[in-house]
């Protein structure tokens, strides 16, 4: 099996304002120190971004935004562009997030466009996918998750699927501190990485990140990892606080 690198990443969400961010960085930095076995990234809101990149500067840490528009520029108000984010050294785009999709609507046809475009500026896109509760309990989450991953990564090439880090967050684990079962989470990992073979092939599925998240706290994150499909880790509440995410990042 090739090696993955496992990937930690924070999703702050609508959370921090720019010092408390600021602060975050050096106190995790002072924390962690530079892992080299796994890569950290993080994903303030968009007014954090450019003051998280300069604290980052002497780090090994990563920076992701949380969204963009595929478009290069225009008339679309209250959005946010791929050269505005290069512009403050972002690397990482997180695309099709669960509240992207449920909460403001975004659809399978709009979240491919932003995974094709994150691939014209350079960045990784952390693309995520996730069935609701009642689609679980319908046993649909096959279903769900398998017309997720093929119409958001339709028109890639092998090479560029091979770089995309997918998350799985089953909606129902999302801010609800019910965590998917490392088994439950496996199992969908498994299937994920089984689409990924069938769309391009075996070597591309065995080299893609696929990452948890849902619930993902300094208690769980250990048996997670230890499942042989589960690359990583996408972090919400229990990313906001430095004792809480180190911990986290340092899994064993
Ligand atoms: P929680 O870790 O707060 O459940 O959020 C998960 C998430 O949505 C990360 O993107």
């Amino acid at each position: 099996m090739a090696d993955r690198l496992p990937l930690i990443a924070a999703n702050w969400k609508m959370f921090k304002r720019i010092d408390e961010a600021v602060v975050f960085i050096g106190a995790l930095h002072h924390e962690v120190g530079r892992p080299t076995d796994r890569e950290v990234v993080i994903a303030p809101p968009f007014t954090a971004l450019a003051a998280v990149s300069a604290a980052m500067r002497d780090t090994a840490f990563k920076l992701a935004a949380q969204n963009f528009h595929y478009e290069e520029k225009g008339a679309f108000t209250g959005e946010i562009s791929g050269v505005m984010l290069k512009e403050v050294d972002c690397e990482y785009v997180i695309l099709g997030h669960s509240e992207r999709r449920h909460v403001f609507g975004e659809e399978d046809e709009l979240i491919r466009k932003k995974v094709a475009a994150a691939f014209r500026y350079g960045f990784t896109p952390i693309f995520c996918v996730g069935e609701k509760l009642e689609k679980r309990e319908e046993g649909k989450t096959f279903e769900v998750v398998g017309k997720q991953l093929k119409q958001g990564l339709e028109g890639l090439s092998a090479e560029q699927a091979a770089q995309v880090v997918v998350a799985y967050e089953p909606v129902w684990a999302i801010g609800t501190g019910k965590t998917a079962t490392p088994e439950q989470a496996q199992e969908v990992h498994a299937f994920i990485r089984e689409c990924y073979s069938s769309l391009f092939d075996i070597g591309v599925a065995n080299r893609v990140r696929i990452v948890y998240g849902g619930s993902v706290k300094p208690d769980n994150v250990d048996t997670l990892m230890a499942q042989p499909d589960i690359d990583g880790m996408l972090v919400g509440g229990a990313s906001l606080e430095v004792a809480s995410f180190k911990r986290i990042v340092q899994f064993q």
